[in-house]
């Protein structure tokens, strides 16, 4: 008995730990939202873009981004390397770090 009880105890613990965990990067990506509009507006995105009702119209609106099957990894690359996806492509090849990346790709995603 005494060992069911510890077994369940343990097993909790662990349950917990991967709640914890499980649910880490979908708050990262929340609180994140600011630090990604604020990348944005300083690389100048909205020139060309609209984005939450303001901006450019020269680009696609990009307030429903994530709703368009795009991958974080397909929006890194739209970034950093649009010609890849469409030739010509007047949008230019923008450098972000890869945190700053990372940050503005799980932003766009997060819109639906
Ligand atoms: C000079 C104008 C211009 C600027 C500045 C620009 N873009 Fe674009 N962007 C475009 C155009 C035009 C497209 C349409 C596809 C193409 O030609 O690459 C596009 C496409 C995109 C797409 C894909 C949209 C879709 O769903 O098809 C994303 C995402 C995107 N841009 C993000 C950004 C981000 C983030 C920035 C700033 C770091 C940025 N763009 C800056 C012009 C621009």
């Amino acid at each position: 008995m005494k060992r069911y009880k510890i077994t369940a105890l343990i097993f909790s613990i662990f349950l917990f730990v991967f709640f914890i965990y499980g649910n880490a990067p979908a708050l990262a990506q929340t609180s994140n939202s600011a630090k990604a509009i604020k990348i944005i507006k300083a690389k100048g995105c909205l020139s060309c873009h609209a984005l939450n009702g303001s901006g450019g119209s020269v680009g696609p609106n990009l307030s429903n981004e994530g709703s368009k099957g795009h991958s974080i990894h397909w929006l890194k690359v739209q970034i950093t390397n649009p010609g890849k996806h469409f030739q010509g492509s007047i949008m230019p090849q923008f450098q972000l770090n890869s945190a700053q990346l990372e940050e503005v790709a799980l932003y766009l995603e997060s819109l639906k």
